[in-house]
């Protein structure tokens, strides 16, 4: 069967999701941290698969935070380790299966060969077009808002909302219609403050190594029945 023609297909076109949980998965079953976190980058690929399925062409997923630089060295070592691994075993399917990749957060501070995967995997993918995923690294949604502000202030490009949203890290994307947050945890964590604006929010009380395509088409559906205003009247009038 082929994936829903993306413009007819009823949205959300674009599902960010805070991967939560994994450390809480690893504890219950008396394992080290890492292995969850292993397990998430599982979770990952099968949300990827399945995201065209529903009728999602864009993906943003919160990788590591730059308050996530707290963690223990070990920790934060594992996390850079994993990202090494999955772009050396994947950057070949993500392009042949035309996935553009897009990393978001700030480059400075990264180890210089995450800096060099980060910049390659953008490289090769850029002519991608039938999916968009967006892996935020490094990334803090204030930080992402000051930077914006310090860029348009050095362009000396006139201040409005439209300008703005170019220029934040996620400026050249489209509008985030969902997010969703896995674990129970009901926060945003200083994820996609700006774009968050209008965006549904999803929770689900599953843990992040747990995820699959039931728990995205239930947060899929779960945005279908929401009734989106931007501030101005019901559709239908009540
Ligand atoms: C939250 O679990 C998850 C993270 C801090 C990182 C998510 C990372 C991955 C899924 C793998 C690496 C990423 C890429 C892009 C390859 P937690 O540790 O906060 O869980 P807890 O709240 O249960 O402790």
């Amino acid at each position: 069967m082929s994936d829903p023609d993306p413009d007819q297909a009823p949205g959300p076109r674009h599902v960010a999701i805070i991967m939560d949980g994994n450390g809480r998965w690893a504890a219950r079953r008396g394992l080290p941290r890492a292995v969850g976190h292993r397990e998430g980058v599982q979770a990952l690929k099968r949300t990827i698969q399945s995201a065209p399925k529903l009728g999602v062409r864009c993906l943003t997923v919160f990788g590591f935070s730059t308050e996530n630089w707290n963690r223990s060295a070990e920790e934060v070592s594992d996390l850079m380790g994993l990202v090494r691994a999955y772009v050396g075993s994947d950057l070949a399917r993500l392009k042949r299966e035309g996935v553009k990749v897009r990393i978001l957060g700030r480059r400075e501070g990264l180890p210089p060969d995450i800096a060099d995967i980060v910049a390659r995997t953008e490289r090769e993918t850029a002519g991608n077009e039938q999916f968009r995923l967006q892996v935020a690294f490094n990334y803090g949604g204030r930080a992402d808002i000051v930077d914006a502000a310090r860029k348009l202030a050095a362009s000396g490009e006139a201040i409005d909302e439209d300008a703005f949203g170019r220029a934040l890290s996620t400026g050249d994307g489209p509008p985030v219609d969902l997010i969703v947050r896995t674990s129970g945890e009901t926060r945003l964590s200083n994820f996609l403050l700006w774009e968050a604006a209008y965006a549904e929010f999803v929770f689900q009380d599953v843990l992040w190594p747990d995820y699959g395509e039931a728990h995205l088409a239930e947060a899929v559906n779960a945005f279908r029945s929401r009734d989106r205003r931007y501030g101005g009247r019901p559709a239908v009038p009540a």
